[in-house]
This record gives C-alpha cells, sequence and structure tokens, in this order.
C-alpha cells in the first residue's frame, strides 16, 4: 500500500480505505462536505507524487491538487497537510466546580 507523507506524518493507506479516510484515521486537518467528488471541500495540495480518479470528479480540481475523498492512490504521495490541532474546549472545564476553582482576588481579607 503506498505511503502517505503529510508535513507531520507518515502513514501507510490501509486497503479499501480513501485517503480522505486515512488522513482522518491519523489526525489531519482535511475539510469535507459530500466525501464524493461534488463539492470540492476536500481539496488538498498534492506536493509529490501522482493520483487518479476512477470516475472524473465534477468538483473542480486544479493543477496541483487532489481530491482526497474520490482519489485513487497507487504510489507514494506527499501532501500539503497537516495533523489536526486541538483547541482548548472552554466547557472541558467544569466551571462550577469549587474544589477546582482558581482562588479569587477580588474582595475577600486584607
Ligand atoms: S468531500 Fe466533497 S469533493 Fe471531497
Amino acid at each position: 500500500m503506498p505511503l502517505i507523507t503529510t508535513h507531520d506524518k507518515i502513514f501507510e493507506l490501509q486497503a479499501g480505505e480513501t485517503l480522505l479516510e486515512g488522513l482522518e484515521r491519523t489526525g489531519h486537518e482535511v475539510e469535507y462536505q459530500c466525501r464524493s467528488g461534488y463539492c470540492g471541500s476536500c481539496r488538498v495540495k498534492i506536493l509529490q507524487g501522482r493520483a487518479g480518479y476512477a470516475t472524473l470528479p465534477l468538483a473542480f480540481v486544479a493543477p496541483g491538487e487532489i481530491l482526497p475523498c474520490c482519489c485513487t492512490v497507487t504510489e507514494d504521495i506527499m501532501l500539503d497537510c497537516r495533523i489536526r490541532r486541538r483547541e482548548p474546549d472552554l466547557f472541558d472545564q467544569d466551571l462550577f466546580d469549587a474544589e477546582n476553582a482558581p482562588e479569587s482576588t477580588s474582595g475577600g481579607e486584607r
């Protein structure tokens, strides 16, 4: 199976897996909507190697770009893609947990 190289990782595409699924499995940041070549939102720049299509997608694909949802990868390729960075979520923390609440700096004793 072909090796996929991105800015952050090298991984092997698994049998029966689309490139989009492989990128998602390995934690990459890829947009998508239709997952079938219609919308073009999964468009990614290909930096090295080539990918083809079993049937031409309806979405516009500029030279040097591929649609990971529907392309066919038969050789090692390099993509302009990065691992998804997790933004801190305000709601990860229980804001009403009195035991772990930060000390108050206003009012109180002097
Ligand atoms: S997700 Fe719509 S073209 Fe790939």
